[in-house]
C-alpha cells in the first residue's frame, strides 16, 4: 500500500471513530432459574412485559406467559434441551409475530412461519402479531353471505355464513376433520382463501388432510399451520393465533377467509399443561389459566368486516371433540357458548354408516339462516321437521307394524331423507344440484323408488355437466333421471324391498 493509501485510510478510520459514542448503555439480561417441559422460569427482567419476546443466549426464542414478582413464566418456542439453569435471556421489546401474506398461499408452515413443506423460502410477507385485537361492533357487518360447504345436510340444515364461526364437535373418529376438509375442498371453485390449522396431532393425519386438500381442492389458495404433537408446547399454543392472524390478512384486503382449527380440545390440554406449569392463577375458571377468555379472544376475531373496510371475512370452524358425546363436559360448553353455533357429530350414526354423521336434534346454526340463498332455503324448508318427526316415529315403530297410512308415508319419506343426507367425502355438490335434490324429496319424486336408488340418481346427475347450470335445468334433468329409474326398478320388482 502506498503512503497516500495509508493516509487516507486512517483518515477514513479516524471519521468513522470519532463518530462513534462509547458510553455505558443499560441493558437488563435474566437468568433462567428453571427450565422443563417447554417452559423457563425466568428472574431478573422486571421490565419485560406480558406476551414479550426473549431470546436466549443459545439463540431460542420464548414469550411470557405470566409475569411475578420474583420470576416470569417463559413459553419456549424452540426445543429446550441446549437451554440449562443459569443461561442468559433478554428480552426483545417485541410480541410474537408471524409472517403474513400471498408468499404464504399453497405452503405448509409451522406457526411462527418457517416453512415446512420444502426448503424455499416464503414469497411476499409482512410480519404481524399474532395477537391481535377483534374487530368493533361498529367495523362488523351482520353475516349475509353464504360459504357453501357442499355437504347437503349443512348446507340446507346448518347453513354456515362468511363472518360466522361454527363449531365441529364429536367424538373420537366421527368424521369431524372430514367435514372441516370437504368444506375446504369445495372452496375450489369459490374465491375462498382457506388456512387449515393442526395442533397437536399425528404428522401423519395432517399429512393426509394436506394430501387430500391437493387432490381434491386448490391448494394454492390454501395455508397449512401445522404443530404437530412432537413441536414445543409453545408453539401449538400460538397455532390458532397465527393462524387467525394469517386469515385476517386476507379479509382486511377485502377477501374471504375460512379458518379450521382441528383442534381447540387439543389447544386447552396445552394450555392447561402450560398454565399449571408457570403457575398462572387460575382467574375465574376452574379450569386454569381462564380458557374461556383464551378461545374467546380467539374466535371473536371471525367476523365479517363492514363495506367501507372492504367487507372481508373470515368464517371459522373451530373442532373440537367429545368424550362418549358428553356435551356437557367443561370445554365443548365452553365453545359452544363461544360460537355461533355448533354441528354435532354422533358416534352411534358414524357407526350406522349414517354419514356425515350429523345429530340433526342437537346441531345448530344461529345465524346461517340469514346467509342462505332463497332457493336453498324455500326447498328445504320442511326438511328439518319431517326428518325429526320421522326419527320420532321410527322409534315407535320399531317394534310393531305399521297399520296407519299416513304414518307409513311418513316414514317412507323419512327414510328417502336419510338416504339423500347420506354424503360421501370429496363430493361436493353445486348448490344446483342440491337445490335440485331437496325439491324432488319435497315433491315425492323418490317415494316410489327404493331408498337406495337416490344415491344411484345423484350419482347419475353429477356424471352430466353441472357448475353454472340453472337449477330448473337441473331439476329437469333429474326428473328424467328419476324417471328411468323408476322404469327400471318396475323390471327388477325385487330392488324395491331394499332396506334403507
Ligand atoms: N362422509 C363420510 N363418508 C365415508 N367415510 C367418512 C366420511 N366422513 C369421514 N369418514 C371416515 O371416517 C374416518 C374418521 O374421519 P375423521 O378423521 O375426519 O374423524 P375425526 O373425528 O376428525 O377423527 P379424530 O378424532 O381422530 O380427529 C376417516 O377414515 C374418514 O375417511
Ligand atoms: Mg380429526
Amino acid at each position: 500500500m502506498t503512503e497516500a493509501g495509508d493516509d487516507t485510510w486512517l483518515a477514513r478510520n479516524r471519521a468513522t471513530l470519532a463518530r462513534l459514542q462509547f458510553a455505558p448503555q443499560a441493558r437488563s439480561v435474566g437468568r433462567v432459574e428453571h427450565v422443563a417441559d417447554g417452559i423457563a422460569l425466568v428472574s431478573g427482567l422486571p421490565e419485560v412485559r406480558l406476551n414479550e419476546l426473549l431470546r436466549f443466549e443459545t439463540g431460542q426464542l420464548g414469550f411470557a406467559l405470566t409475569l411475578d414478582v420474583e420470576a416470569i413464566g417463559v413459553v419456549l418456542l424452540d426445543q429446550s434441551e441446549s437451554i440449562c439453569a443459569g443461561a442468559r435471556v433478554s428480552g426483545t421489546g417485541e410480541v410474537v409475530r408471524t409472517p403474513v401474506g400471498q408468499g404464504l398461499l399453497g405452503r405448509v408452515v409451522d406457526p411462527l412461519g418457517r416453512p415446512l413443506d420444502r426448503d424455499e423460502a416464503l414469497g411476499e410477507t409482512v410480519f404481524m402479531p399474532v395477537e391481535r385485537a377483534a374487530p368493533a361492533i361498529i367495523e362488523r357487518d351482520p353475516v349475509s353471505e353464504p360459504l357453501a360447504t357442499g355437504i347437503l345436510l349443512i348446507d340446507a340444515l346448518f347453513a354456515i355464513g362468511r363472518g360466522q364461526r361454527e363449531l365441529i364437535i364429536g367424538d373420537r373418529a366421527t368424521g369431524k376433520t372430514s367435514i372441516a376438509v370437504d368444506t375446504i375442498v369445495n372452496q375450489k371453485d369459490s374465491d375462498v382463501i382457506c388456512v387449515y390449522v393442526a395442533i397437536g396431532q399425528r404428522a401423519t393425519a395432517v399429512q393426509r388432510v394436506i394430501d387430500a386438500v391437493r387432490r381434491h381442492g386448490a391448494p394454492e389458495r390454501c395455508v397449512f399451520v401445522v404443530a404437530p404433537a412432537a413441536a414445543p408446547a409453545g408453539l401449538q399454543w400460538i397455532a390458532p393465533f397465527a393462524g387467525m392472524t394469517i386469515a385476517e390478512y386476507f379479509r382486511d384486503q377485502g377477501r374471504h377467509a375460512l379458518l379450521v382449527i382441528d383442534d381447540l380440545t387439543r389447544h386447552a390440554a396445552t394450555h392447561r399443561e402450560l398454565a399449571l406449569l408457570t403457575r398462572e392463577p387460575p382467574g375465574r375458571e376452574a379450569y386454569p389459566g381462564d380458557i374461556f377468555y383464551l378461545h374467546a379472544r380467539l374466535l371473536e376475531r371471525a367476523a365479517k368486516l363492514s363495506g367501507e373496510l372492504g367487507g372481508g371475512s373470515v368464517t371459522a370452524l373451530p373442532i373440537a371433540e367429545t368424550d362418549a358425546g358428553n356435551l356437557s363436559a367443561y370445554i365443548p360448553t365452553n365453545l359452544i357458548s363461544i360460537t355461533d353455533g355448533q354441528i354435532v357429530l354422533d358416534a352411534g350414526l358414524f357407526a350406522a354408516n349414517q354419514r356425515p354423521a350429523v345429530d340433526v336434534g342437537l346441531s345448530v346454526s344461529r345465524v346461517g339462516g340469514k346467509a342462505q340463498t332463497a332457493a336453498l332455503r324455500h326447498a328445504s324448508g320442511r326438511l328439518r321437521l319431517d326428518y325429526s318427526q320421522f326419527q320420532e316415529l321410527e322409534m315407535f315403530t320399531r317394534f310393531g307394524g305399521i297399520t296407519d297410512a299416513r304414518i307409513s308415508a311418513q316414514i317412507v319419506r323419512g327414510q328417502r331423507i336419510r338416504a339423500l343426507i347420506r354424503q360421501a367425502r370429496f363430493a361436493p355438490l353445486p348448490e344446483s344440484v342440491e337445490v335440485a335434490l331437496l325439491g324432488a324429496l319435497a315433491d315425492g319424486l323418490f317415494d316410489a323408488l327404493p331408498p337406495a336408488c337416490i344415491a344411484t340418481a345423484r350419482e347419475r346427475l353429477l356424471a352430466g355437466a353441472i357448475s353454472g347450470d340453472e337449477a330448473a335445468a337441473v331439476r329437469a334433468r333429474l326428473d328424467g333421471i328419476v324417471q328411468d329409474l323408476t322404469r327400471e326398478a318396475g323390471h327388477r320388482p325385487s330392488d324395491g324391498a331394499s332396506a334403507p
